[in-house]
């Protein structure tokens, strides 16, 4: 009897551009800081990357935008969780890689394991130089990712930078200039890669279990951005006051996240406020300003927290749970 033929395993890497400061333009190699994010194509960022398509394997190239990632939206989002899972369904893909600025890198991150929880790798990498600097860190970068989407049994969305490879929930870009500008602290690093291999300190990102990714992913995608919850952000701080909340609820705002100080306290004149917005409806959460550390819940709370999630995140949690509570 002749062994069944077994399948060759996904060897397809998919490539999506969408900006960035790897993508970043200068008119002087000196110039860190006065270029145009968002200008080289994906192509040309793998050809500098040694990494022309052809080699190392086969990829897949798009170019899905070409934004400074402070302009990321909705829009964008919901093309970007299209198209990488439109790719993870293919069988021959081992594991998509984007390209995308550093200043919201989390966000998207977080926001694209929230709603695929792939059980493939989903790399986001950046650079914090632009691809004509001196010394450019994308190359790497995007050599590092690509050796991470490759690594047999990966699953998940991660960022790498810098050598490091972080989870969506920890990541945070804690620095505005150096080259290795993110922290996974206190839950620590995925793990590192070196000379192309991948060395592991915890678990890939599990997938998420409430609600079921795929019940998700179909409302992100078939809802028009336009008609996503409004959730916004405020935090508390010497002299805040309820006016910020009010002008919100009348513009029919849906969630609030508060960036409380310390373990999630708030001024207390924002507090009455957002008390007031409970009661007509609003969703609030409190989650905290400090950088690291959660909010520990007391008894004596009367606004729920984030669950240990910072307020960016916090937002896109709350943002994504409203959707799918939206009839
Ligand atoms: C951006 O986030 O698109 C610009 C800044 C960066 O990538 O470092």
């Amino acid at each position: 009897m002749t062994p069944a033929a077994s399948s060759p395993p996904p060897r397809r890497i998919v490539v999506l551009g969408t900006g960035g400061t790897i993508a970043g333009r200068a008119t002087q190699s000196s110039d860190n800081i006065g270029y145009k994010a968002g200008e080289v194509g994906v192509a040309q960022l793998l050809e500098s990357a040694g990494t022309p398509q052809g080699g190392h394997g086969e990829m897949v190239l798009e170019q899905v935008a070409q934004v400074d990632s402070k302009d990321m939206g909705f829009a964008l989002w919901q093309q970007l969780a299209q198209r990488c899972a439109h790719w993870l369904a293919q069988a021959d893909v081992a594991g998509v890689v984007i390209t995308h600025g550093t200043d919201t890198v989390e966000e998207s991150a977080f926001f694209l394991q929230t709603v695929l929880a792939p059980g493939k790798p989903v790399v986001l990498t950046c650079a914090m130089r632009p691809s004509t600097a001196l010394v450019p860190d994308g190359p790497q970068n995007l050599v590092d990712a690509m050796a991470v989407a490759r690594t047999p049994g990966a699953r998940g969305v991660m960022v790498v930078c810098a050598g490091k490879i972080h989870s969506p929930h920890d990541v945070q870009k804690v620095h505005s200039y150096l080259v290795d500008p993110f922290s996974s602290e206190p839950a620590g690093l995925l793990g590192v890669v070196e000379e192309g291999a991948v060395r592991r300190f915890r678990d890939w990102p599990a997938p998420a279990s409430e609600p079921h990714p795929q019940t998700l992913l179909e409302r992100v995608l078939s809802t028009p951005p336009a008609a996503w919850p409004r959730v916004e952000l405020l935090s508390s701080y010497a002299g805040a006051n309820g006016q910020m909340v009010q002008a919100l609820m009348a513009q029919g705002v849906r969630g609030i996240v508060v960036a409380g100080t310390g373990n999630g306290t708030v001024h207390a004149e924002l507090h009455e406020a957002l008390i007031q917005a409970v009661a007509a409806g609003v969703a609030v959460q409190r989650s905290t300003r400090c950088l690291f550390g959660q909010v520990l819940a007391t008894a004596a709370d009367t606004l729920t927290d984030s669950q240990g999630l910072s307020p960016l995140k916090a937002r896109i949690h709350l943002m994504l749970a409203l959707l799918t509570q939206t009839p």
